[in-house]
């Protein structure tokens, strides 16, 4: 039996915090068994991006903060392996944990890899790790090409939403998931068209553990106290120089980040056109991610005069309460976010997601979301065509139940302290 894995559960960026908290929250309960440690690698570092999350998830502060914040992807995916580098050598852990795919992900599994250290508790560690997994059985084959020997002056690195693909590799978030993958020795899948991508590469099915998604779990603990934000009346009494005040029970809510919509000027004009146009209809809601805003500075300035007179409410990113309250009450959610494809569908709110495809096919095939292409005309119409549906359920995913981190820690529990 193996007592207090040191365990370090790496947050860099805005997704990263509530996919974390319930696991971490969940190794807290078995002190004798696990010893977690929070490291963050700064990637995200406004207040609005990183620390309000650690206040309302209940995250102690980061134990370990490596402060890389902004840079090229070279750039930051360089300074967080170095100063994770650091980091191992100092503390030593036997267990990584990886969550997503963002720029922090691919850096920590990448350094935790090819990493060397000695440490009594790894080889405990490594010996459980491969007991476990040969007793497995499962019905594929297992390409043995893929084994490493020498892996047990290494901490076991297990990546949390394994086997992801949106196959489009213009996504970077597509190179690091497929990176982060490869490197891990434990796979926990969110949904089993995971467990099928994974196999159909050739991973070790005996690494894969399909055990649902952590991100519904925050939003299963926090959802009642998301109840009572306020942020509804707080915007409809502002005035924000707007003709109409937003309406509590009648708006759409926006968020629009990736590089593919907010980079290129001439997307995010079109975008902002037709979010102008179905606010002629109702308000709409649109927190403004630091990058996003940034490149809207850039906007025509007849079209920024409109965006001003118009019934867009622009607001700061919102803080997780306030947003998962804006998500239940909206009409509709528009957004290019891959988390919020999830919490809509298990929420039952219609979500249009500006993408031509997703990683997360099951928020279309069973929840409530729908790929829409990327033309002003058929934004604003597929958004009245969902204004003028009542038909949305709240999906009921295998496995979305608010337990998935619990299964996760159940099988660490099991592979080494058993
Ligand atoms: C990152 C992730 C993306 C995730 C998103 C969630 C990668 C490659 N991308 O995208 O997968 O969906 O986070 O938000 O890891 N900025 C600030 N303050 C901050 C953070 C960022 O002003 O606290 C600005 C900076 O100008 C920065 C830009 O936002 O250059 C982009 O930040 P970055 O972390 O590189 O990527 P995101 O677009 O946030």
């Amino acid at each position: 039996m193996i007592t207090r894995i040191k365990t370090f559960l790496i947050v860099g960026a805005r997704p990263n915090f509530m996919k974390i908290a319930p696991i971490f929250k969940e190794m807290k309960k078995y002190p004798e068994d696990f010893n977690p440690i929070v490291v963050h690698t700064g990637q995200h570092y406004d207040k609005k991006m990183s620390e309000i999350f650690f206040d309302e998830l209940e995250l102690p502060k980061p134990d370990i903060y490596l402060g890389v914040g902004s840079n090229s992807h070279a750039g930051q995916t360089a300074d967080i392996m170095v100063k994770f580098e650091a980091e191992l050598l100092k503390h030593k852990p036997d267990l990584i944990i990886l969550v997503g795919d963002v720029n922090s992900t691919l850096a920590c599994s990448l350094t935790a890899s090819k990493i060397r250290y000695d440490s009594q508790n790894l080889d405990k560690i490594w010996h459980k790790y491969n007991e476990y997994i040969s007793s497995r059985k499962t019905e594929s084959h297992y390409s043995s090409s893929r084994t490493r020997k020498d892996t047990d002056k290494r901490p076991l690195i297990a990546h949390v939403e394994a086997g992801l693909r949106s196959f489009d590799f213009d996504m970077p978030e597509e190179i690091n998931r497929n990176i982060t993958d490869n490197l891990s020795d434990l796979l926990f899948t969110s949904c089993r068209d995971g467990d099928d991508n994974l196999i159909s590469e050739g991973y070790d099915p005996r690494k894969i553990f399909f055990v649902g998604n952590v991100m519904i779990d925050a939003l299963c603990v926090y959802k009642k106290k998301a109840e009572s934000s306020k942020i509804l009346e707080i915007l409809s009494n502002q005035e924000n120089g707007k003709k109409n005040r937003v309406k509590i029970d009648h708006f759409v809510l926006v968020t629009l980040h990736r590089p593919s919509n907010v980079d290129d000027p001439q997307m995010l004009q079109m975008i902002i056109s037709a979010l102008i146009d179905i606010s002629q209809t109702l308000s709409v809601i649109f927190p403004v991610h630091p990058r996003t805003k940034k490149l809207m500075t850039n906007l025509d300035s007849g079209l920024q005069e409109k965006l001003r007179r118009s019934d867009v409410v622009i607001t700061d990113p919102i803080g997780y309460f306030d947003f998962l309250h804006l998500q239940s009450q909206a009409k509709l959610v528009i957004t290019d976010s891959g988390g919020i494809q999830e919490e809509t569908s298990y929420l039952g709110v219609p979500c249009l997601t500006l993408r031509p495809n997703t990683e997360r096919p099951i928020t279309i095939s069973e929840g409530t979301n729908k790929l829409i292409k990327l033309a002003r005309p058929i934004i604003v119409s597929e958004a009245k065509k969902v204004l003028n549906k009542n038909e949305f359920q709240p999906a009921n995913i295998r496995f979305w139940d608010g337990q998935a981190s619990e299964r996760i820690v159940n099988t660490f529990k099991k592979i080494f302290t058993v």
